[in-house]
């Protein structure tokens, strides 16, 4: 059986990821989503929100489930069998950023990264620039799933509250 692992910030998942993950449900048996620490970022939502988010877009896929990650990502994969890790890919910047993690992964423990091409209709969605519209006010419904907006501006504010503290 073939055990994919799928791993991200997701601060907040997006529909690109949903894309990602439908897509991988298709070639492979089971896909973990793998709610993961990016210590080069500083998250919005807390862990549990990000993982109840995703559990949320992902509810209607029985092959699909999703794990919060603490530590190293290959030590998650060999704790759960994984065969192959998968990343979605909107263009080169994302390769040139996936790149160095999928060579680093494998040479830890020789797990391979398979890459998926975005959909044409996500291509422009990231979380970084969902939060950055929503900070300025605009519009996100059709950039996520269903209940992350309210989560979203509940941490915006929290946001604004502590600089305006500050
Ligand atoms: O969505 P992101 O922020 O691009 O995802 C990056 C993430 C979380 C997958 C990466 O930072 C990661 O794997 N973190 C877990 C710790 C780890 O294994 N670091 C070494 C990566 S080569």
């Amino acid at each position: 059986m073939s055990i994919a692992v799928y791993p991200g910030s997701f601060d907040p998942v997006t529909l690109g990821h949903v894309d990602v993950v439908r897509r991988a449900a298709r070639i492979f048996d089971q896909v973990v989503v793998a709610v993961a620490t990016n210590s080069s970022k500083r998250p919005l939502l807390s862990r549990d929100e990000r993982v109840g988010l995703v559990r949320a877009a992902t509810a209607d896929l029985p092959s699909v489930r999703v794990e919060p990650v603490e530590g190293l990502l290959v030590d998650f994969c060999r704790g759960i069998g994984a065969d192959v890790l998968v990343k979605g890919l909107r263009g080169g910047s994302d390769l040139d950023a996936e790149l160095p993690m999928a060579f680093m992964n494998r040479h830890l423990t020789g797990i391979e990264t398979v890459f998926l091409p975005a959909d044409r209709s996500v291509i422009h969605i990231a979380s970084s620039l969902v939060k950055d519209v929503a900070r300025h006010g605009g519009r996100v419904e059709d950039l996520v799933p269903a209940g992350v907006v309210e989560v979203l501006r509940a941490r915006l504010a929290d946001e604004r509250a502590g600089a305006g503290r500050a």
